[in-house]
């Protein structure tokens, strides 16, 4: 059993506060009758749930993209911190999850879907997605710096970091633009360690197809259907 308003927000109905107004004003019924409260429990599958006498089905796939908060923990469910699901509470879709980690400290895109082929398919260490990310750093960023970078430094790991693309930034002498193909952990902060330097602020702006553009911190967004396109998803 599930609570009816999640099970309209997770239907596609609209958004937490307004599957409540919807319910307040009688638009929606169960198995026929109307329900003004979201609290009712109904089951998952098998109800005849209806907006203004339109029986609704799950929303299916669906693909938002995140600006991340730093101080947010990239989880589905955490006991102690913020999530970034606690951030798409609003956002219809069921089982909806992270496709990608970002540190707790650092912020900007994320793909949250409930697509897990797609995923894989972003994630997977094969495929190279670019990741873009903007760093500003204890040091200022030299070319010597982007030279290394470029020709893929050693992080530590058995391999060597591929090589990346590093500009630096026009504005201010300890930033960076730094693009790299692989999703390793603390892979940007440990390329910058390499190279002596430090991140002390990071945030993605790009993956693959997919901008952070001017999305405000914290909030979220539905891919538009030519980013879908992009990212090969049929619908
Ligand atoms: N690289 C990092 O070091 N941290 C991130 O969150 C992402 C990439």
């Amino acid at each position: 059993m599930i609570r009816l308003d999640k099970l309209l927000c997770e239907m596609g109905a609209g958004s937490r506060s307004e599957v409540k107004a919807m319910l307040k004003k009688g638009r929606v019924t169960v198995d026929g009758r109307p329900v003004l409260s979201g609290d009712r429990k109904v089951p998952e599958q098998g109800a005849t749930v209806c907006l203004d006498g339109q029986p609704l089905t799950y929303a299916g796939t669906v693909y938002y993209v995140l600006h991340k908060p730093a101080g947010v923990v990239t989880a589905v469910k955490d006991a102690r911190e913020k999530t970034v699901m606690d951030l798409m509470r609003d956002a219809p879709g069921k089982d909806l999850f992270p496709a990608g980690r970002l540190d707790k400290d650092t912020e900007g895109l994320l793909l949250i879907t409930n697509d897990g082929g797609l995923a894989h398919r972003l994630l997977s260490p094969k495929k190279h997605v670019e990741k873009t990310y903007l760093a500003h750093t204890a040091l200022p960023v030299t070319e010597e710096m982007c030279r290394l970078l470029e020709a893929g430094v050693d992080i530590g790991d058995e391999k060597p970091a591929l090589p990346a693309r590093a500009r630096k930034l026009a504005d201010r002498e300890d930033g960076l633009l730094l693009t790299v193909v692989e999703g390793r952990f603390h892979q940007v902060k440990r390329m910058l360690k390499a190279v002596g330097n430090e991140v002390l602020y990071l945030k993605r702006i790009s993956m693959g197809p997919l901008e952070l553009g001017d999305l405000p911190c914290g909030s979220w967004r539905p891919l538009s259907e030519q980013e879908k396109r992009a990212l090969g998803i049929e619908e």
